[in-house]
């Protein structure tokens, strides 16, 4: 069987060095490797159950696309395209919710969470806030999956439940009319848990984050915000228990490393040790950043390679959803 590998982003405000580190690095590594095929999404429509601001949303769209094209992916090979651009698999969505109990959606953990966060506030309606784009958001999540015949979705941990939905429910329209969609897989890495500035997990959330592509000055800035302790500079420090260390190793060779740890140890002051690591995440990203610039300064080459990659997307999709039209009858 051809391995189709399909992942969705949601464009959801700046990338950070988290999401490079976790999850652009590792997919733009694996891509392409095995993959007969390779698709790889922005998320547009989900981000819209909660981004109500069109600039905000064109924004992160480009930064997405500049973002991973930047980073390396290459759209000869993998197909990068927004959600939006794609019809059919939004008709596939009302045909797969034609197909989902709603008890299943009662159940998703997002919302599940909403309702949770709703009773902790004292609200009276617990579906406080929660808007149908929310509650429907597993429904085409699974017509972005399933609209590919995708065999293998690589996601994080917290995106498992939404795959068992995409099964589920591919099951369900299978019974009733036949062999149509492939049951896909999740491939989920155990969290490499990148720390962010404050040492818990880098995360939109928490505000630690270090957005890729900062001019210089800003990337010293936020740099020289990472949490150390008290200790003076002269004092001998352990690699193993710092931050600017942790993140230090994923730029470095072994041979840097064993280096810097030895000077960790000789002594070293907290704002030696950041400028240090500030140069190398600099230079990782120098070239990366010259493209990012350039994209984003020329959106309309942006907008070329997302049609591009939408008309191949819709060449699978078409034949698809015309074979599933045919068998829900409403194709005569
Ligand atoms: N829900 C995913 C997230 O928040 C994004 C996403 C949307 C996705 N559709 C997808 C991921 C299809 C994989 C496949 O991260």
């Amino acid at each position: 069987m051809a391995e189709i590998v399909l992942t969705g982003i949601k464009p959801t405000g700046e990338v950070h060095l988290g999401n490079y580190l976790g999850a652009i690095r590792p997919a733009i590594d694996t891509t392409s490797q095995s993959a007969d095929t390779s698709l790889l999404f922005i998320a547009d429509y989900h981000s819209l159950t909660s981004m109500h601001k069109g600039e905000d949303l064109r924004h992160s769209i480009y930064n997405v696309a500049a973002t991973w094209i930047a980073c390396g992916l290459d759209t000869s090979k993998s197909i990068l395209y927004k959600q939006s651009d794609i019809p059919e698999i939004f008709e596939l969505q009302w045909i797969l919710s034609c197909f989902t109990p709603k008890g299943f959606m009662n159940r998703a953990h997002a919302y599940k969470a909403k309702l949770d966060a709703n009773q902790a506030d004292g609200k009276k309606d617990l579906d406080h806030g929660v808007n149908m784009g929310l509650y429907n958001y597993p429904v085409l999540m699974s017509a972005d999956i399933l609209m590919f015949n995708s065999t293998k979705v690589p996601v994080g941990e917290d995106q498992i439940q939404h795959l068992e939905f995409a099964r589920d429910i591919a099951q369900k329209f299978n019974n009733n009319y036949g062999d149509t969609f492939t049951l896909p897989e999740p491939i989920t890495k155990k969290d490499s848990l990148i720390p962010g500035l404050d040492g818990r997990k880098m995360s939109k959330s928490y505000n630690n984050g270090i957005p890729l592509f900062l001019d210089s000055k800003k990337l010293r800035k936020k740099v020289m915000k990472i949490k150390t302790d008290s200790s003076p500079p002269e004092s001998p420090k352990d690699p193993d228990d710092s931050l600017i260390f942790d993140l230090y190793k994923y730029f470095s060779t072994d041979e840097e490393q064993n280096q810097l740890a030895e000077t960790y140890r000789a002594g070293i002051a907290w704002g030696e040790a950041k400028q240090i690591l500030f140069e190398k995440i600099e230079n990782y990203f120098t070239e990366k950043k010259e493209v990012y610039d350039d994209l984003m300064a020329d959106t309309g080459r942006l907008d070329q390679i997302l049609d591009d990659g939408a008309q191949r997307a819709r060449e699978i999709a078409r034949p698809l959803l015309n074979e599933i039209r045919k068998k829900t009858g409403v194709s005569l």
